[in-house]
């Protein structure tokens, strides 16, 4: 049932985002060159990407210079600014939400919920996807895996996550809902809203 509910959604994305696309095509409205769906995909896909890279190189940084601990202040202090400044240097807005979410700040909103339900619902379909506001903005959301390194701060108390650093966790975040996670479990989902 829900798998059925599922594909009617993406069936029904897929009709809305034709029609921008069909429309728009490599038109130029008002001097503004629109992108065609392809193109915010590709360009989606490659800003998430290279955000993933910042924080991942920075945080692996911050764990050979000081451990989990010190890599723990490091996400805490600057996991925002970074995500801010490469939205400047890509005139983008790019989060990073979960359902689950440490930082409250990056929790889920009923819009990016449905997406995270939609990913949920089926492993074999976690391709990014494009939708449009009623502002008429493109945003592009993509899968947020945890992968064995991500576990050290994610994962379950007591195996990977150390009770130690979960303590630490819960002083910087005392709402923190993300943890629990194994490997390939859906930790989040980008969102990059073009402007
Ligand atoms: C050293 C500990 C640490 C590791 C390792 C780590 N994270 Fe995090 N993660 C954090 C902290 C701290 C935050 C909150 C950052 C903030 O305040 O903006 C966070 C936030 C996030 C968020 C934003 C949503 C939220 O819950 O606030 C996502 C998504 C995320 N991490 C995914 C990952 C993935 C994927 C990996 C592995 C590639 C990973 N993290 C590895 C500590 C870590």
């Amino acid at each position: 049932m829900k798998t059925k509910f599922f594909y009617m959604l993406l069936i029904l994305g897929l009709f809305a985002c034709n029609n921008v696309s069909e429309q728009q095509i490599g038109e130029e409205v008002q001097g503004i060159i629109v992108k065609t769906d392809k193109e915010y995909l590709e360009e989606g896909k490659m800003i998430a990407e290279s955000t993933f890279k910042v924080l991942s190189s920075n945080l692996q940084q911050a764990m050979a210079e000081g451990g989990i601990e010190n890599a723990l202040s490091y996400c805490n202090v600057n996991a925002m600014p970074l995500t801010d400044s490469l939205s400047k240097h890509y005139n983008v807005a790019i989060k990073r939400v979960s359902d689950k979410a440490r930082n409250q700040l990056n929790l889920a909103s009923k819009n990016e919920q449905k997406i995270i339900d939609n990913y949920l619902a089926s492993t074999e379909n976690r391709k990014p996807v494009l939708e449009q506001n009623e502002n008429g903005k493109i945003t592009f959301y993509a899968p947020i895996v945890a992968k064995a390194l991500c576990l050290n701060c994610h994962g379950i108390e007591g195996e990977i996550l150390s009770s130690e650093n979960n303590e630490k966790i819960k002083l910087l975040y005392p709402e923190d809902k993300a943890i629990g996670y194994s490997e390939g479990d859906l930790r989040g989902v980008w969102s990059i809203m073009f402007n």
